[in-house]
């Protein structure tokens, strides 16, 4: 079998357009919906992320702004910006790039936010809403990944979902989101002692640990979704330079039925879901 490719470029295209719609049907309203991105220190990774976010905000029609700090910056100056943006009235979401440098408690920034424009989802009352299966936002890569599996009509239900990963940003997330599914969830992660013995059962498997090509055609099941969140700049080899994700696509891509390419896949989708992020919460600041 050679499994078809999510194109989550072309999904994003589909998706932008609609939320294009709605941020100008808010701008008329006098509520246009507006982003605010801070971004602490130099990690390129980070700037290329935030470069994209801010170009995406401009093409729906989302009002941005960028505030950058030095990686020296002391923590009380970021966190009286973000103090000043809560109430600011023209800006819906608020998105603190991560990693920050080590002088910074990350939960303390995170907390900060204020939980009606925590765009990212990453506030730990947003947290714990979408534990409790009642999400105000979701964070914007798992909601990504679900968009996909739904304008794939993959139903989860009973599903054996695995999930590679548990970090807060994707794999914590991911596992509630499928289990509100009603998908069956392992959550598998590098103390895990046989993983390909979890991930050759998933009928539905997604990838989050940030390891290139780890996740070869022999560990997984004939005809399982695969979803590759992973975004990997090979460091040595031919492809030097080049991204991968954390699925070696070329294997996998014999024995999947359907698997998201990288670049292409799931990192578009993110963009896209924390441009709906904003425009909801801009929504819910108009009364909608
Ligand atoms: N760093 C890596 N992924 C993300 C993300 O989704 N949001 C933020 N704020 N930082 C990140």
């Amino acid at each position: 079998m050679t499994a078809k490719i999510l194109d989550g470029n072309a999904l994003s295209a589909t998706l932008r357009q609609s939320l294009h719609e709605r941020a100008a049907a808010l701008a008329a309203q006098g509520c246009r919906p507006g982003l605010a991105v801070i971004l602490v220190g130099e990690n390129p990774a980070s700037q290329v992320y935030v470069r994209n976010k801010i170009k995406a905000c401009e093409a729906v029609g989302v009002h941005s702004e960028k505030y950058e700090f030095p990686a020296d910056t002391p923590p009380e100056k970021v966190l009286s910006r973000i103090a000043a943006l809560n109430a600011d009235p023209k800006i819906h979401g608020i998105l603190v790039q991560l990693p920050l440098p080590p002088q910074f408690d990350e939960n303390a920034v995170l907390e900060a936010v204020s939980p009606e424009k925590d765009v990212d989802g990453f506030h730990a009352e947003n947290v714990g809403l979408l534990a409790q299966g009642n999400p105000r936002f979701i964070s914007c890569t798992p909601y990504g990944v679900m968009e996909m599996l739904r304008a794939e009509g993959v139903s989860l239900r009973g599903k054996e979902a695995v999930v590679v990963g548990r970090s807060n940003i994707v794999g914590k997330p991911m596992a509630l989101l499928l289990i509100g599914a009603s998908a069956t969830v392992t959550v598998c992660h590098s103390q895990t002692r046989d993983l390909a013995f979890h991930t050759r059962r998933a009928d539905v498997l997604i990838c989050a640990i940030g390891k290139p090509k780890m996740i070869t055609g022999d560990m997984i099941k004939p005809g399982a979704v695969v979803i590759d969140v992973g975004i990997n700049r090979l460091q040595t080899g031919p492809d030097a330079g080049k991204l991968c994700g954390d699925v070696d696509f070329a294997s996998a891509r014999e024995v999947a039925s359907l698997i998201t390419p990288v670049p292409g896949g799931v990192g578009p989708m993110t963009i896209t879901m924390l441009l709906a992020n904003t425009i909801e919460s801009a929504d819910r600041a108009a009364g909608k």
